[in-house]
This record gives C-alpha cells, sequence and structure tokens, in this order.
C-alpha cells in the first residue's frame, strides 16, 4: 500500500481539522448548558482544578502522599457522578459534553500511535476513487456485472480468458505487475474491464490513474503552453497507469514523443501501464514510430479483444 502522496497529505489535514473540531463542537456544548443548569460551572471548575491539586499534594511532601492522592480521586469520583446525574436531570445524557468523535478508535486522528487507522484507509480509497479520473463510471463497470453471455463460440472461449487474466492481475496486481495491451474493435469490454480492474487495484491501496489517450495528450498541452509540469506528473508517477483509446489521438510529433516519454518512462521504472485500443497490430505500426511500437508490442502483454459490439447485442 502506498497511496497517491497528494491524496495522503490532504487527508491527514482534514482528519486533524475533524479532531479539533469535535472538541470545539463538546466545548461549545458545554458553554450552552453551563448557562442553562445551575450549578454546572461549579462542578466544571472543580473538576479542572484536580490535576493542580494532584500536584500540589505531591508537593506537599511524600509523607501520606499515596492518602492524599486517593482522596483526590475519590472526590473527582463524585464530582463526575453527581454531574452525570445533573445533566440526565435536565434530560440530557450523560455524556453529553463529551468530545464525541465519528471513529472513535483513533479520536479522528486518522493514526492510532504510528498506525494507521481503518477509516484513514478507506478515506484514502474514496479519495482514490475520485482521483482516479474514472468518475462516474468507477463501480458501474464492474466483473460482477461483466457477462460472457453476450459472445458465442471461439470468441467466448477468448473472452472468457480474457476476462479471468484481467481480474486475476487485478486481484494479485503489484509493483512489478506486467503491462497489458487490451486490443479489440469498439464495444466488446474494454473499458469495461479497465474500470472493473482500477477499481478493485484502488480497493487494495494503490494509486490509479486512469484517462484516455485524448485527455492525457490535451494535459500535456496545456502543461507546455502553462509551462508546468505539475499535472502531468501523475502519468510519469502512478503506481497503475491506464491509459484509454490509444489511436484516437491526432497524430503528430508533439502526440507521439508524450506517449513515447510516458510509455518508456514508466518501463524504465518499472511501473505497470494499461492501454487499451481499437487499432490491430498492424495499423499500431503503420501509426507509430518503430521505438513506441516496439515497446508496446515487445514488453505488454497483448490480450485480443473479440466479438460482436455488446451494445448492440445489448438491445
Ligand atoms: N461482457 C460484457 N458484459 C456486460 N456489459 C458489457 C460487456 N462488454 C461490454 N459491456 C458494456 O457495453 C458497453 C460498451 O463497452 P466498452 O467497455 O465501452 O467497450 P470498448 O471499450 O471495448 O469499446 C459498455 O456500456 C459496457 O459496460
Ligand atoms: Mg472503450
Ligand atoms: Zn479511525
Amino acid at each position: 500500500m502506498s497511496f497517491n502522496s497528494k491524496n495522503y497529505y490532504e487527508l491527514r489535514e482534514a482528519f486533524e481539522k475533524k479532531h479539533l473540531a469535535a472538541a470545539e463542537r463538546a466545548e461549545a456544548r458545554r458553554t450552552a448548558l453551563a448557562g442553562k443548569i445551575d450549578g454546572l460551572s461549579e462542578i466544571d471548575d472543580a473538576l479542572s482544578s484536580t490535576a493542580a491539586r494532584i500536584m500540589s499534594a505531591a508537593f506537599a511532601g511524600k509523607e501520606g502522599l499515596g492518602d492524599r492522592i486517593a482522596g483526590i480521586r475519590r472526590e473527582t469520583e463524585e464530582l463526575r457522578a453527581a454531574r452525570a446525574a445533573l445533566l440526565e436531570a435536565h434530560g440530557y445524557p450523560a455524556d453529553y459534553t463529551d468530545v464525541h468523535y465519528d471513529c472513535e478508535k483513533c479520536k479522528d486522528l486518522g493514526f492510532v500511535e504510528t498506525k494507521m487507522c481503518e477509516c484513514f484507509k478507506r478515506a484514502l480509497v474514496l479519495r482514490g476513487y475520485e482521483t482516479s479520473g474514472l468518475g462516474a463510471l468507477i463501480g458501474k463497470q464492474t466483473f460482477d456485472n461483466y457477462s460472457l453471455d453476450y459472445f458465442a463460440g471461439e470468441d467466448r472461449e477468448r473472452m472468457r480468458q480474457n476476462f479471468a487474466k484481467i481480474r486475476s492481475y487485478a486481484e494479485n496486481f503489484s509493483k512489478s505487475s506486467d503491462s497489458l495491451l487490451l486490443m479489440g474493435g469498439t464495444g466488446l469490454g474494454k473499458t469495461h474491464l479497465s474500470s472493473a480492474l482500477a477499481k478493485v487495484v484502488i480497493d487494495r491501496g494503490f494509486d490509479v490513474l486512469y484517462t484516455s489517450v485524448l485527455n492525457m495528450i490535451a494535459e500535456f498541452e496545456k502543461a507546455k503552453f502553462r509551462g508546468e509540469q505539475d499535472d502531468t506528473d501523475r502519468y510519469f508517477s502512478a503506481e497503475l497507469l491506464i491509459v484509454d483509446d490509444l489511436g484516437t489521438e491526432l497524430g503528430g510529433s508533439f502526440t507521439e514523443s508524450c506517449l513515447y516519454n510516458v510509455i518508456d518512462t514508466r518501463i524504465c521504472k518499472g511501473l505497470p501501464t494499461v492501454i487499451s485500443t481499437n487499432l490491430t497490430a498492424a495499423q499500431l505500426s503503420e501509426r507509430y514510430t518503430g521505438r513506441l511500437f516496439s515497446r508496446l508490442l515487445g514488453v505488454y502483454k497483448p490480450l485480443l479483444f473479440c466479438g460482436r459490439d455488446v451494445r448492440f447485442e445489448k438491445k
């Protein structure tokens, strides 16, 4: 698990705020109640002096110290009980002015000592969905709602294998996973299986970025004109990058060099990438330079999608 580091730091800040806000809300409830319930302020003042009393008891010398402290503790317990009874007599729960956290385990800090709390992990996964680029697709196109019924004969067997490979790829994804090239005509479920794959890998705690090739090139163009590199960093650093619809972008040397840069850098860093395309191997070799083509066909594991466009089969 290594998550997206920007998400991580933003969430740590948000959790710290949440932790403080819970204490502020409790204090606001206490102040409001003090105005309504006679005697509450006196009890609270007495309770808040406990620590100081223990201190001065300690300074008063060792003799009888244990007894003096036990006495203070007993009084404190009595004060707490009286306070609870007072609140309840006015119709409030005894813990009404206590600090309440969404997660009592970590007090909304996200960490228990140095260990990440489950609530923080869940928040990271949700943030991971938001920053994955998949938007509304996430959770809609899943392995569960993928069906082989749309395919017949040999196609079906091939698609069954593709499905099994992609599912197991997702469930076993690691930083040393292969890169995949999903090839085949429109409507054969390449995008569907890519988003299903993305969700499972995000759920397992990895930083995933999904993008169409058009969107990726547009981001590089923006960065070039603005002279910023920031927005495009993630293409080189995400633990899994999924590039959809390779071949739909306008050709040209800028586009080609962006694609080459991303693909080659990720191979050099050993970062897995999943690319899908409607183009055949022959069309890819015609369209891209030898150095790009050779990386795609030489390094990526190809999966051939076949059959009839599912969008027509579904009607
Ligand atoms: N085997 C399948 N089972 C269920 N729905 C499918 C299947 N294959 C494709 N679809 C659906 O058909 C539509 C087109 O699929 P899509 O993944 O976009 O195809 P591609 O990316 O290969 O062009 C999507 O709505 C997708 O959810
Ligand atoms: Mg598609
Ligand atoms: Zn927690």
